[in-house]
């Protein structure tokens, strides 16, 4: 029986999640949950899983919880520190990082220092402070089990490898919702850019899949989950999503990890590993794949795949600003307050105005972090 926490339990990574552990109850348990502000939906949770303790860091949203909640057996914690509390109560075997964004970067370092198995879904976290969850990861022999599909089929297709014998690792994309609209993207409106063609995720995911930072992000996650060079980490358009990565290998063999695109496939993996899961989710019909199609991506287009790059390249506090300048660049699309086109614009230019502070140690990062928010939010 594993203990699990979930971070994010209310959002689409937490729910496919928490439906894998409602199939399977001899083999988990849920032991903490927290959501930012959607008490309806945890509250169901709650009833449901039983968690030790819940976290809700809006704390508006969590006083209105307790008003109303009935699971007296439920620990619940308010705000943001809350987060760091759960992850670090003993008993705890898997913690699930699935919130957006920078928010995820210090529950995570707190789960690594209190040496839990960590399954990653925030991407962002590896964005903004790759060499440092990295090497607090190893130092406390704590492993990082990729969710994203593609850093997941490259974990798998890594086991049994060593880094030296890796050529080249190639990261798939969907495209995502506007690969196929033609002309000008500047004027494009959220419910549009929201509408992805192939996965059913949450909206800021959702946004960076359209604009393809979503592929840039990996790209730097692949880079510090794997120890890869950036020189070797390619991007392929595969519309069909059934190829999550490749990985080639110094003698010229390519693994390819092939699977339906259903994200409760990675989430069961982590779960289960070092085992493998007994799946009854639906097969891969190759009689039905009447083709897989693979092109590059266009980097003129979808200028912000070329700045996640040109970000892992600087190195330092780049990847962080860049990260957070997407994020709030995000946000301001999704509240209507800037077109679509302006998502690239505010990320480039607030990269200009960065000062690149070299092997940064958490502080610099939460710095630079702070300092790209404000610099994005005034060009807003
Ligand atoms: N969805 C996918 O298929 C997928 C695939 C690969 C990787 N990922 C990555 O997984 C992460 C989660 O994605 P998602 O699509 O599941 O997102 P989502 O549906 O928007 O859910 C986000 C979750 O995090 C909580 N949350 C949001 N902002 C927070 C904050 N500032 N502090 C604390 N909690 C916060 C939300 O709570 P409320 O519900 O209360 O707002 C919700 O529980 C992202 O980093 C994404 O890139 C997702």
């Amino acid at each position: 029986m594993k203990n699990i926490v979930i971070l994010g339990s209310t959002g689409s990574i937490g729910q496919n999640t928490l439906s894998i552990i409602r199939q399977e109850p001899e083999n988990f348990q849920v032991a903490g949950l927290s959501a930012k502000s959607s008490i309806n939906l945890l509250e169901k949770q709650v009833e449901e899983f039983h968690p030790e303790t819940v976290v809700i860091t809006d704390e508006e949203a969590g006083e209105k919880f307790l008003l109303r909640s009935a699971a007296e057996k439920t620990e619940v914690i308010l705000g943001n520190e809350g987060l760091r509390q759960l992850v670090k109560k003993p008993g705890i075997d898997l913690v699930v990082i699935a919130l957006v964004g920078i928010a995820g970067l210090l529950p995570t370092l707190e789960a690594i220092e209190a040496r839990k198995t960590i399954a990653l879904a925030t991407k962002e976290v590896l964005v903004s402070a790759g060499s440092i969850v990295m090497s607090q990861a190893k130092k406390n022999k704590v492993e990082i089990l990729p969710i994203d599909s593609e850093h997941n089929s490259i974990f798998q297709a890594l086991r049994g490898h060593q880094e030296a014998e890796i050529r080249r690792i190639i990261l798939t994309a969907s495209g995502g919702s506007l690969r196929e609209v033609k002309g000008d993207l500047s004027d494009i409106k959220p419910s549009v850019a929201l509408r992805h063609p192939v996965w059913k995720m949450g909206k800021k995911i959702s946004i960076d899949s359209s604009t393809l930072m979503n592929k840039g992000l990996e790209v730097i996650e692949a880079h510090y989950l794997f120890g890869i060079a950036p020189s070797s980490i390619e991007v392929v358009i595969h519309k069909e999503s059934i190829a999550h990565s490749f990985v080639e290998f110094s003698d010229g063999f390519i693994l390819a990890t092939l699977a339906l695109p259903n994200m409760k496939l990675p989430l069961s993996y982590v779960l289960h590993y070092p085992e493998r899961a007994k799946s009854n989710l639906p097969k891969l019909n190759f009689s039905k794949i009447t083709k897989l199609s693979f092109e590059n991506p266009d980097f003129g287009r979808f200028p912000c795949l070329k700045y996640a790059y040109n970000a892992l390249n600087k190195g330092g506090t780049m990847p962080a600003v860049l990260n957070r300048a997407n994020e709030v660049a995000v946000e301001a699309f999704l509240k209507e307050r800037i077109n679509f086109g302006r998502i690239p614009e505010i990320i480039k230019k607030t990269m200009n105005l960065h000062q690149v502070t070299e092997e940064p140690n958490l502080e610099d990062i939460l710095a630079a972090d702070r300092w790209a928010e404000e610099k994005a939010g005034k060009l807003i």
